[in-house]
């Protein structure tokens, strides 16, 4: 150990927003227990996710598409799947996701405390995704279950059983893509029926990279998308000047609002890379083959970029790291962002005031996942 490493390394059930506002300051890159290499600062964040040449994206031996892709290869996948999440493909789903948005708020008990993440974030997220992708509301409870059991896998850290939560999902998918490739003509003319006839290379896509790309478009972000709407409403129940702002706000402003909240308590932790030559960063050698891992929610913290972390949505915007950087920059942010603005507008037109339940205080997540496991809120 050398001295600009701490004694203890282990994140292990600790909030990692307090633990890497600690750890920061004195220790741009610490090595933790799993023996990765962990950015901490902006500069250094920023740097590795720009340089697609000596970080990597190669880091799992499973096949992801595209985010575990470099190079040309990556590009090509990665062409396919911004087609779904440009703004011209999206727009026909703001209806759709206000639709939803209004109906789960309305029916959303007044004057009992309710969770804002597995309550409203959770719910949220599987019905838009369902209807974003063409898949049966049917799955919706079997969705909400699969979430659950893979927010506990991955809090364990028991990979026997986040790989046997992996599988489960790559099954729900698998019923949902099989029967559309069957089909010949008469599949519903959806989003994952137009994914299933796109080609690379002169070929259709294969069920394996169908899988993968339809995991990472549903497995990953549902989770993320519940995860901020507990970063959301939590802020929103803590500060009522916000709520006030937020109901008079232009589109582009409550965007810029949400985006603000997200940087200073981002729930998506952090994206791997491994290093293909030895690199020098953060004033530490790091060798060739080192697992390197780019924590969005610390860099998104450094308070030497973000004015100590005084909230100014217009300011730091330019410098939010919360969608990522780079070729690998999140495809889904537009997407992301309506949803979460619709969720959050059909909200706060349906209720009076979402208030902190009394004698409840919000649960904290803990390594490896951010935000909140639990946002206790009375809606009036
Ligand atoms: C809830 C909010 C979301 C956040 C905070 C988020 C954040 C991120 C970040 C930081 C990356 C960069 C990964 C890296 O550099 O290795 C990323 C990549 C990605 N995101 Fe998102 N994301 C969100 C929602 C979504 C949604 C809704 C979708 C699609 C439906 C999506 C699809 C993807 C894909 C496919 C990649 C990999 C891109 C590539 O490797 O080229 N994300 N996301």
């Amino acid at each position: 150990m050398t001295d600009h490493m701490p004694d203890d390394l282990s994140a292990a059930g600790r909030d990692l927003r307090a633990y890497t506002d600690e750890l920061r300051p004195k220790h741009p890159v610490v090595r933790n227990v799993a023996d990765e290499w962990v950015l901490l600062r902006h500069a250094d964040v920023a740097a590795a996710a720009l340089d697609h040449e000596r970080f990597s994206s190669a880091v799992s031996r499973y096949l992801q598409v595209p985010n575990g892709l470099d190079g040309d290869e990556h590009a090509r996948y990665r062409e396919v799947i911004e087609r779904y999440l440009t703004h011209d493909a999206l727009v026909p789903f703001v209806p759709v996701f206000k639709r939803v948005a209004a109906q789960l708020v309305v029916d959303l008990p007044r004057g009992v405390v309710l969770d804002a993440v597995s309550d409203i974030g959770a719910v949220f997220a599987v019905r838009a995704q369902c209807e974003w992708l063409g898949w049966p509301a049917e799955l919706e409870p079997r969705l909400l279950t699969w979430m659950q059991e893979n927010h506990a896998a991955t809090r364990s850290g028991d990979r026997a059983w986040t790989s046997d939560v992996a599988e489960q999902f790559d099954e729900i998918i698998r019923s949902v893509i099989q029967p559309r490739r069957a089909a010949q003509v008469d599949a519903p003319d959806d989003v994952t029926t137009r994914l299933c006839r796109e080609t690379v290379d002169g070929r259709l896509l294969t069920e394996t990279e169908l899988v993968s790309i339809l995991r990472n478009w549903t497995g990953g972000d549902l989770g993320s998308i519940a995860l901020c709407v507990g970063v959301i409403v939590a802020q929103v129940a803590e500060q009522p000047g916000l709520a006030a702002r937020l109901r008079t706000a232009s589109d582009a402003e409550v965007d810029a609002i949400i985006d603000e909240m997200l940087r200073i308590d981002d729930p998506f932790v952090s994206n791997r890379r491994v290093t293909t030559c030895p690199v020098r960063i953060g004033g530490v050698e790091i060798p060739s083959g080192a697992r390197v891992k780019l924590n969005w929610t610390s860099a998104n913290r450094d308070e030497t970029v973000f004015d100590n972390n005084r909230f100014d949505p217009q300011r730091n915007a330019a410098a939010n790291l919360v969608y990522g950087i780079g070729k690998h920059v999140c495809p889904g942010r537009l997407l992301a962002t309506w949803e979460l603005r619709i969720a959050l507008q059909a909200l706060l037109a349906s209720v009076n005031t979402i208030e902190p339940a009394p004698d409840q205080s919000p649960e904290r997540e803990v390594a490896p996942v951010g935000g909140y496991h639990r946002v206790p809120v009375v809606l009036t």
